[in-house]
Protein backbone atom coordinates (compact mmCIF):
# COMPACT_ATOMS: atom_id res chain seq x y z
CA UNK A 1 0.00 0.00 0.00
CA UNK A 2 1.41 3.56 -1.33
CA UNK A 3 1.31 6.32 1.50
CA UNK A 4 1.15 9.69 -1.30
CA UNK A 5 0.66 13.16 0.54
CA UNK A 6 0.81 15.41 -2.96
CA UNK A 7 -0.96 15.79 -5.71
CA UNK A 8 2.40 15.15 -8.25
CA UNK A 9 3.04 11.94 -6.31
CA UNK A 10 -0.48 10.47 -6.74
CA UNK A 11 -0.05 11.84 -10.68
CA UNK A 12 2.75 9.44 -11.19
CA UNK A 13 1.20 6.61 -9.11
CA UNK A 14 -1.99 7.32 -11.47
CA UNK A 15 0.21 6.48 -14.95
CA UNK A 16 1.65 3.42 -13.35
CA UNK A 17 -1.79 1.68 -11.93
CA UNK A 18 -3.84 -0.76 -13.37
CA UNK A 19 -6.97 0.07 -14.45
CA UNK A 20 -10.21 0.35 -13.88
CA UNK A 21 -9.22 2.05 -10.83
CA UNK A 22 -11.93 3.01 -7.92
CA UNK A 23 -11.67 5.57 -5.38
CA UNK A 24 -13.60 5.54 -1.63
CA UNK A 25 -13.28 9.51 -0.80
CA UNK A 26 -13.25 10.08 3.03
CA UNK A 27 -12.55 12.27 6.16
CA UNK A 28 -10.78 8.96 7.98
CA UNK A 29 -11.33 7.91 11.49
CA UNK A 30 -12.31 4.46 9.32
CA UNK A 31 -15.52 2.03 10.49
CA UNK A 32 -16.83 -0.51 9.02
CA UNK A 33 -18.97 1.83 6.95
CA UNK A 34 -15.78 3.22 5.19
CA UNK A 35 -15.05 0.12 4.90
CA UNK A 36 -18.20 -1.48 3.18
CA UNK A 37 -17.14 0.84 0.41
CA UNK A 38 -13.67 -0.26 0.32
CA UNK A 39 -14.92 -3.67 0.03
CA UNK A 40 -16.83 -2.86 -3.18
CA UNK A 41 -14.09 -1.08 -4.75
CA UNK A 42 -11.97 -3.71 -4.34
CA UNK A 43 -14.36 -6.11 -6.07
CA UNK A 44 -14.96 -3.94 -8.70
CA UNK A 45 -11.43 -2.84 -9.38
CA UNK A 46 -8.06 -3.76 -9.97
CA UNK A 47 -6.73 -0.74 -8.38
CA UNK A 48 -8.34 0.92 -5.19
CA UNK A 49 -7.51 4.32 -3.93
CA UNK A 50 -9.20 5.67 -0.71
CA UNK A 51 -8.28 9.18 0.26
CA UNK A 52 -8.38 10.96 3.56
CA UNK A 53 -9.41 14.52 3.96
CA UNK A 54 -10.53 16.21 6.59
CA UNK A 55 -12.15 19.14 4.52
CA UNK A 56 -11.84 22.74 5.94
CA UNK A 57 -14.33 24.14 3.00
CA UNK A 58 -17.28 21.63 4.24
CA UNK A 59 -17.54 22.69 8.04
CA UNK A 60 -19.60 26.28 9.08
CA UNK A 61 -17.75 28.32 11.02
CA UNK A 62 -19.42 26.82 14.45
CA UNK A 63 -18.78 23.70 13.50
CA UNK A 64 -17.08 20.55 14.45
CA UNK A 65 -14.04 21.32 12.15
CA UNK A 66 -11.38 21.36 14.72
CA UNK A 67 -12.96 18.31 16.82
CA UNK A 68 -13.46 15.98 14.21
CA UNK A 69 -11.78 12.94 15.36
CA UNK A 70 -8.37 11.66 13.68
CA UNK A 71 -6.39 8.77 13.89
CA UNK A 72 -3.98 8.33 10.73
CA UNK A 73 -2.41 5.36 12.20
CA UNK A 74 -5.14 3.35 12.53
CA UNK A 75 -7.03 4.23 9.24
CA UNK A 76 -3.98 2.91 8.07
CA UNK A 77 -4.03 -0.38 9.42
CA UNK A 78 -7.31 -1.16 8.42
CA UNK A 79 -6.82 -0.28 4.79
CA UNK A 80 -3.72 -2.20 4.73
CA UNK A 81 -6.02 -4.98 5.86
CA UNK A 82 -8.56 -4.11 3.29
CA UNK A 83 -6.26 -4.86 0.61
CA UNK A 84 -6.01 -0.89 -0.61
CA UNK A 85 -2.97 0.34 -3.47
CA UNK A 86 -2.80 3.90 -2.79
CA UNK A 87 -3.68 6.35 0.07
CA UNK A 88 -4.29 9.76 -1.15
CA UNK A 89 -3.78 11.91 2.52
CA UNK A 90 -2.74 15.62 1.57
CA UNK A 91 -2.94 18.12 4.00
CA UNK A 92 -4.76 21.64 4.19
CA UNK A 93 -2.23 23.63 2.43
CA UNK A 94 -1.66 21.04 -0.53
CA UNK A 95 -5.25 20.93 -1.37
CA UNK A 96 -6.16 24.66 -0.58
CA UNK A 97 -2.57 26.22 -1.28
CA UNK A 98 -2.68 29.61 -0.72
CA UNK A 99 -4.41 32.22 -3.13
CA UNK A 100 -7.00 29.37 -3.95
CA UNK A 101 -10.26 31.11 -4.61
CA UNK A 102 -12.13 28.49 -7.10
CA UNK A 103 -15.43 26.71 -5.32
CA UNK A 104 -17.98 24.10 -7.03
CA UNK A 105 -22.01 25.31 -6.43
CA UNK A 106 -24.20 22.54 -7.32
CA UNK A 107 -27.97 24.05 -7.69
CA UNK A 108 -31.15 23.04 -6.02
CA UNK A 109 -30.30 19.58 -4.92
CA UNK A 110 -27.80 21.29 -2.88
CA UNK A 111 -30.00 23.51 -1.04
CA UNK A 112 -32.57 21.38 0.94
CA UNK A 113 -32.06 19.48 3.72
CA UNK A 114 -28.56 19.29 4.78
CA UNK A 115 -28.10 22.40 2.64
CA UNK A 116 -30.89 24.76 4.29
CA UNK A 117 -28.99 24.08 8.05
CA UNK A 118 -25.70 23.95 6.85
CA UNK A 119 -25.43 27.02 4.79
CA UNK A 120 -21.44 26.35 2.09
CA UNK A 121 -21.34 22.55 3.37
CA UNK A 122 -22.08 21.40 -0.05
CA UNK A 123 -20.53 23.73 -1.74
CA UNK A 124 -16.90 22.68 0.00
CA UNK A 125 -17.98 18.94 -0.47
CA UNK A 126 -18.45 19.65 -4.16
CA UNK A 127 -15.29 21.37 -4.26
CA UNK A 128 -13.18 18.81 -2.60
CA UNK A 129 -15.07 16.05 -4.33
CA UNK A 130 -14.23 17.63 -7.89
CA UNK A 131 -10.75 17.94 -6.99
CA UNK A 132 -10.48 14.70 -5.82
CA UNK A 133 -11.83 13.10 -9.34
CA UNK A 134 -9.57 15.49 -10.95
CA UNK A 135 -6.44 14.13 -8.87
CA UNK A 136 -7.13 10.65 -8.71
CA UNK A 137 -9.52 9.98 -12.35
CA UNK A 138 -10.97 7.08 -10.90
CA UNK A 139 -13.23 4.96 -13.44
CA UNK A 140 -15.62 4.63 -10.27
CA UNK A 141 -16.12 6.43 -6.68
CA UNK A 142 -17.81 5.09 -3.95
CA UNK A 143 -20.44 7.05 -1.79
CA UNK A 144 -22.51 5.80 1.40
CA UNK A 145 -26.05 5.73 1.15
CA UNK A 146 -25.95 7.47 4.74
CA UNK A 147 -25.37 10.36 3.33
CA UNK A 148 -28.09 10.60 1.10
CA UNK A 149 -28.28 13.88 -0.46
CA UNK A 150 -24.31 13.82 -0.72
CA UNK A 151 -24.91 11.07 -3.20
CA UNK A 152 -27.31 12.84 -4.92
CA UNK A 153 -24.86 16.27 -5.04
CA UNK A 154 -21.97 13.85 -6.27
CA UNK A 155 -24.16 12.37 -9.18
CA UNK A 156 -25.33 15.94 -10.80
CA UNK A 157 -21.54 17.23 -10.23
CA UNK A 158 -20.13 14.50 -12.21
CA UNK A 159 -23.37 14.71 -14.85
CA UNK A 160 -23.01 18.23 -14.90
CA UNK A 161 -19.19 18.74 -15.36
CA UNK A 162 -18.35 15.87 -16.95
CA UNK A 163 -16.16 14.11 -14.00
CA UNK A 164 -16.46 11.18 -15.82
CA UNK A 165 -16.30 8.94 -13.02
CA UNK A 166 -19.40 6.45 -11.98
CA UNK A 167 -21.36 7.26 -9.07
CA UNK A 168 -21.83 3.98 -7.16
CA UNK A 169 -23.84 4.08 -4.09
CA UNK A 170 -22.87 1.64 -1.24
CA UNK A 171 -26.03 0.84 1.50
CA UNK A 172 -25.87 2.15 5.14
CA UNK A 173 -23.92 -0.01 7.71
CA UNK A 174 -25.80 0.39 11.31
CA UNK A 175 -25.13 -0.85 14.52
CA UNK A 176 -26.13 -4.17 16.12
CA UNK A 177 -28.98 -1.51 17.53
CA UNK A 178 -29.70 0.15 14.49
CA UNK A 179 -27.54 3.56 14.84
CA UNK A 180 -25.87 3.82 11.46
CA UNK A 181 -22.00 4.26 12.21
CA UNK A 182 -20.50 7.63 11.80
CA UNK A 183 -16.77 8.65 13.02
CA UNK A 184 -18.74 11.20 14.85
CA UNK A 185 -20.85 8.78 17.19
CA UNK A 186 -17.51 8.71 19.55
CA UNK A 187 -18.69 11.91 20.52
CA UNK A 188 -21.52 10.88 22.16
CA UNK A 189 -21.67 10.13 25.78
CA UNK A 190 -22.95 6.87 27.21
CA UNK A 191 -26.60 8.87 27.57
CA UNK A 192 -26.60 10.01 24.34
CA UNK A 193 -25.97 7.01 22.53
CA UNK A 194 -28.53 5.51 24.28
CA UNK A 195 -30.68 8.23 23.12
CA UNK A 196 -29.57 8.19 19.80
CA UNK A 197 -30.87 4.84 19.21
CA UNK A 198 -34.22 7.29 18.51
CA UNK A 199 -33.25 8.06 14.83
CA UNK A 200 -33.04 4.87 13.32
CA UNK A 201 -36.31 4.11 15.60
CA UNK A 202 -38.18 6.75 14.22
CA UNK A 203 -37.60 5.97 10.82
CA UNK A 204 -38.52 2.31 11.21
CA UNK A 205 -42.13 3.88 12.45
CA UNK A 206 -42.36 5.99 9.19
CA UNK A 207 -41.47 2.26 7.04
CA UNK A 208 -44.18 1.02 9.33
CA UNK A 209 -47.00 3.27 8.98
CA UNK A 210 -46.10 3.79 4.98
CA UNK A 211 -46.50 -0.35 4.12
CA UNK A 212 -49.48 -0.53 6.83
CA UNK A 213 -51.05 2.11 4.43
CA UNK A 214 -50.15 5.79 6.03
CA UNK A 215 -49.11 7.80 2.61
CA UNK A 216 -50.27 10.89 4.53
CA UNK A 217 -46.70 12.66 4.23
CA UNK A 218 -47.64 14.83 7.34
CA UNK A 219 -48.71 12.56 9.60
CA UNK A 220 -45.74 10.51 8.86
CA UNK A 221 -43.03 13.21 9.82
CA UNK A 222 -45.83 14.37 13.07
CA UNK A 223 -45.33 10.68 14.26
CA UNK A 224 -41.60 10.93 13.61
CA UNK A 225 -41.32 14.11 15.38
CA UNK A 226 -43.33 12.50 18.16
CA UNK A 227 -40.96 9.51 18.50
CA UNK A 228 -37.84 11.72 18.85
CA UNK A 229 -39.29 14.20 20.99
CA UNK A 230 -39.81 11.51 23.37
CA UNK A 231 -36.59 11.75 23.97
CA UNK A 232 -35.23 14.81 26.23
CA UNK A 233 -31.62 14.63 24.39
CA UNK A 234 -32.39 14.78 21.33
CA UNK A 235 -32.78 18.06 19.39
CA UNK A 236 -34.58 18.17 16.23
CA UNK A 237 -32.92 20.02 13.57
CA UNK A 238 -35.50 18.41 10.46
CA UNK A 239 -37.36 15.32 9.73
CA UNK A 240 -38.35 14.96 5.81
CA UNK A 241 -40.47 12.91 3.85
CA UNK A 242 -39.25 13.88 0.21
CA UNK A 243 -39.16 13.58 -3.05
CA UNK A 244 -35.90 10.69 -3.77
CA UNK A 245 -34.84 12.71 -6.98
CA UNK A 246 -35.49 16.45 -6.21
CA UNK A 247 -35.76 16.09 -2.79
CA UNK A 248 -38.84 18.31 -2.91
CA UNK A 249 -40.80 17.79 0.75
CA UNK A 250 -44.03 15.48 -0.31
CA UNK A 251 -47.53 15.97 0.44
CA UNK A 252 -48.27 12.17 -0.18
CA UNK A 253 -45.25 9.84 0.03
CA UNK A 254 -44.51 7.72 -2.75
CA UNK A 255 -42.23 5.37 -3.53
CA UNK A 256 -39.14 6.12 -3.83
CA UNK A 257 -39.25 8.96 -1.34
CA UNK A 258 -36.20 9.33 1.00
CA UNK A 259 -37.27 9.70 4.92
CA UNK A 260 -34.14 11.55 6.41
CA UNK A 261 -33.38 12.99 9.62
CA UNK A 262 -30.84 15.41 11.41
CA UNK A 263 -30.62 15.50 14.95
CA UNK A 264 -28.73 17.10 18.18
CA UNK A 265 -27.41 15.34 21.14
CA UNK A 266 -25.33 17.53 22.94
CA UNK A 267 -22.70 18.80 20.57
CA UNK A 268 -23.00 15.86 17.85
CA UNK A 269 -25.11 16.10 14.82
CA UNK A 270 -26.45 13.14 13.48
CA UNK A 271 -28.12 12.25 9.99
CA UNK A 272 -29.53 9.27 9.16
CA UNK A 273 -32.57 8.08 5.86
CA UNK A 274 -34.07 4.74 4.64
CA UNK A 275 -35.63 4.99 0.95
CA UNK A 276 -39.50 3.81 0.87
P1 LIG B 1 -17.04 10.66 5.61
O1 LIG B 1 -18.07 11.15 6.55
O2 LIG B 1 -15.72 10.20 6.15
O3 LIG B 1 -17.68 9.51 4.76
C1 LIG B 1 -16.97 8.93 3.69
C2 LIG B 1 -17.91 8.03 2.93
O4 LIG B 1 -18.34 6.95 3.79
C3 LIG B 1 -19.20 8.76 2.47
O5 LIG B 1 -19.53 8.34 1.16
C4 LIG B 1 -20.22 8.28 3.49
O6 LIG B 1 -21.55 8.31 3.00
C5 LIG B 1 -19.75 6.86 3.75
N1 LIG B 1 -20.29 6.36 5.01
C6 LIG B 1 -20.19 6.96 6.23
N2 LIG B 1 -20.86 6.24 7.16
C7 LIG B 1 -21.40 5.17 6.51
C8 LIG B 1 -22.21 4.07 6.91
N3 LIG B 1 -22.61 3.93 8.16
N4 LIG B 1 -22.57 3.17 5.97
C9 LIG B 1 -22.17 3.32 4.67
N5 LIG B 1 -21.41 4.33 4.24
C10 LIG B 1 -21.03 5.25 5.14
O7 LIG B 1 -18.73 11.99 3.52
C11 LIG B 1 -17.60 12.43 3.71
O8 LIG B 1 -16.69 11.82 4.54
C12 LIG B 1 -17.11 13.71 3.06
O9 LIG B 1 -18.18 14.58 2.84
C13 LIG B 1 -16.36 13.46 1.71
C14 LIG B 1 -17.26 12.82 0.67
C15 LIG B 1 -15.11 12.58 1.95
C16 LIG B 1 -15.88 14.82 1.13
O10 LIG B 1 -15.06 15.48 2.03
Amino acid sequence: MKIIETVDEFRQAYALAKKPLGLAPTMGFLHEGHLSLVKRAREDNATVAVSIFVNPSQFGPNEDYGAYPRDMESDLRKLEEAGVDLVFAPDAAEMYPDGFDTYVDVGSIAERLEGGHRPGHFRGVATVVCKLLTIVRPDRVYFGQKDAQQCLVIKRLSRDLNLGAEVIVCPTVREADGLAMSSRNVNLNAEEREAARVLFKSLQLAEYMFFSGIKDANELRRQMRHTIEEEPLAKIDYVSVADGDTLRELDVAASPALVSVAVNFGKTRLIDNITL
